[in-house]
């Protein structure tokens, strides 16, 4: 199975993407480290174990990582996802033990003593913790198999900012060092998410499980897509952090190309904006392989398929 470490501030979107790496064999979640974002980090690293003791999976690792983005003050999205970040469905408080160890340690003391190429990071959350292991430990960097994360916006601008979507823009400086680190990245942003909306018979599809993890999906999409329902007037929210564990599990749902990515840091209108060389304009070097499709039927096929199983 690939190894992979999720980093993470669920959110009802990252819950999704964790009970669907949780579901499936060809994946091995070594660890689950949480970030402050959509909520602070006390309700993000409780949020992950509430989600790992639903998958059935109580032994899964996870750590608390930084309570801040680097240099910024943090942003939350409660107007999104509720005051506890996971708003919707009535989840125990987890027994499963949060690890001692702090997740930026866990970070580099698992790819330092993996195989080398073997660790896949797939961060859907602001880029904080990441960002503090390649600065810590800059020599994990070449033994990085891949990240593979959720993030900015081109064509469809942001979410948060017209310019910026939220991961990003929370932690601008972070997102820097990590497309500056040289590891090969891809981008599941804005473009590719608005296209994997949770219509209503694909919300059904989850309460026709009949199984808790069946309801708690059908609850957590039901508060998640009146938020975008209301703003935007979409038929549906769009799923955005399930599509870097969908990715890893069936790439070919997914259409993209190599371009340069270079992040606003500076300025106050477009901070955290994803500067992408869509057109190959710049001579700047290709870092990373953003993705700007999916076949959205076949992703929501995969995430029945396998949250089915639990
Ligand atoms: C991203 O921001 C968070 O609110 C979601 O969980 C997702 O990771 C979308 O912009
Ligand atoms: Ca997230």
């Amino acid at each position: 199975a690939r190894k992979i470490i999720i980093d993470t501030d669920p959110g009802q979107d990252d819950a999704l993407a964790i009970l669907l790496a949780l579901a499936s064999p060809e994946l091995e979640v070594v660890g689950i480290t949480a970030v402050a974002g959509n909520v602070p980090l006390a309700l993000t690293e409780k949020n992950a174990r509430k989600i790992c003791e639903l998958a059935g999976k109580p032994e899964t690792k996870v750590y608390a990582g930084a309570s801040r983005p680097l240099m910024r003050k943090l942003v939350t999205a409660e107007h999104v996802h509720g005051r506890t970040g996971l708003d919707g469905p009535d989840l125990p408080e987890p027994e499963m033990p949060l690890q001692p160890q702090h997740a930026v340690d866990f970070i580099v003391e698992t790819i330092l003593r993996e195989e080398a190429g073997s660790i896949t990071l797939c961060p859907i959350g602001p880029l904080t913790n990441i960002a503090l292991a390649l600065i810590r430990a800059p020599e994990i960097a070449p033994r990085i198999r891949e990240i593979v994360l959720m993030g900015g916006g081109f064509f469809e601008g942001g979410n948060i900012t017209p310019a910026a979507e939220f991961n990003i823009y929370v932690d601008p400086e972070a997102a820097k060092v990590v497309f500056a680190s040289g590891i090969p990245i891809v981008v599941m942003p804005l473009d590719v998410t608005h296209r994997a909306l949770t219509k209503a018979d694909r919300i059904d599809c989850f309460r026709a499980m009949g199984t808790r993890a069946g309801d708690a999906c059908v609850a957590l999409l039901e508060f998640f897509e009146r938020f975008d329902e209301e703003k935007y007037g979409s038929d549906g929210g769009p799923l955005h952090d399930p599509n870097v564990i969908a990715y890893l599990l069936k790439p070919e749902l997914y259409s993209g190309r190599y371009c340069n990515v270079e992040i606003e840091t500076q300025s106050e209108l477009t901070l955290g904006m994803t500067v992408i060389d869509w057109w190959g304009v710049t001579d700047r070097p290709k870092n990373a392989l953003v993705m700007r499709d999916v076949d959205h039927d076949g992703f929501f096929e995969l995430l029945a398929e396998r949250i089915g199983r639990l």
